[in-house]
């Protein structure tokens, strides 16, 4: 049982956000683990999605992208039912996010709408969805990303981001709590500031700031995209969590623990 604990093979997974840079890592990985592949991002993201995919098949690995705008309900739909069209779906992972940095009097209602629809309704839609897929099989994992933003504030005015991000978390706790029955597993989790990725490169203009995030920290460094995500990832999507559900892990290198 150890020996497969860590296992995905004969599994199969989808990664929404997954050209950009966490989800892009978060298909390597769980390739890496002997899964087959569906990413998922915007239809915008076409071209970035096959460089993805052309370079994952010439490592062996099995992978159909998937476009699809996680704020529309038919997408969101569709997405699954391809990834359940072999074989069941056994890991979900929530990528799919956007960031506003502005301050409250100078956002529109528009703008606060957008990151409301794209994190909290997309992961809203998207978990539905999952749970129509994994539900009635008996197992799964869904995995959502929220931040230490959902329990902390920054230097940085992201109000609508900030109210996304912890709606996640609760949401989190609402779907475990209704497939619990089921077997499929429901975590989130919560990252501090991974950099660089395409949504934190903005950042670096502001080095005072990347400095505050850093020594926010009690192990007084950034999250590394390329490292830090890794071992909670593959512990959330394989075996190794199966009495684990509900639960928001802060991956922040003791931010929020401060
Ligand atoms: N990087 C960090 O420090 C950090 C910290 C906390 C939480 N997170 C969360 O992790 C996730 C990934 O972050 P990242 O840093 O890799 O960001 P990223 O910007 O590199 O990736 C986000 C992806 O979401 C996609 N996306 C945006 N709107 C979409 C839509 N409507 N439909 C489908 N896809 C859409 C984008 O195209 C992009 O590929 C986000 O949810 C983010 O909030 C990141």
């Amino acid at each position: 049982m150890i020996d497969t604990l860590f296992s995905l093979n004969g599994r199969s997974a989808l990664i929404t956000g997954a050209a950009g840079t966490l989800g892009n890592r978060s298909a390597r990985v769980l390739a890496r683990l002997g899964a087959k592949i569906f990413i998922s991002d915007h239809p915008s993201e076409a071209q970035v999605l096959n460089k993805i995919a052309n370079d994952l098949r010439s490592q062996g690995v099995d992978v159909e992208i998937l476009l699809c705008d996680v704020t529309k309900e038919q997408d969101v739909t569709k997405t699954f039912e391809h990834a359940t069209v072999s074989q069941p779906l056994d890991v979900f992972v929530n990528l799919a996010g956007i960031m506003l940095r502005k301050g409250l009097v100078d956002t529109s209602l528009e703008e606060w709408q957008r990151v409301i629809d794209v994190n909290l309704t997309g992961t809203w839609l998207l978990n539905r969805a999952a749970a129509k897929a994994m539900g009635p099989v008996g197992s799964g994992k869904i995995i959502n990303f929220s931040s230490v933003y959902a329990e902390r504030v920054g230097p940085v005015p992201e109000s609508a981001y900030y109210a996304s991000k912890a709606g996640i978390g609760n949401l989190t706790r609402s779907v475990a709590s209704e497939l619990g029955a089921s077997g499929v597993t429901v975590n989130c989790l919560a990252l501090g500031v991974f950099y660089p990725t395409q949504m934190t490169a903005p950042l670096k203009d502001s080095p005072d700031t990347l400095k505050w995030f850093s020594d926010r920290t009690m192990l007084g460094r950034l999250g590394d995209p390329e490292v830090d995500l890794d071992g909670p990832l593959v512990l959330l999507a394989t075996q190794a969590s199966n009495y684990i559900t509900g639960q928001i892990i802060y991956v922040d290198g003791g931010w929020s623990a401060w």
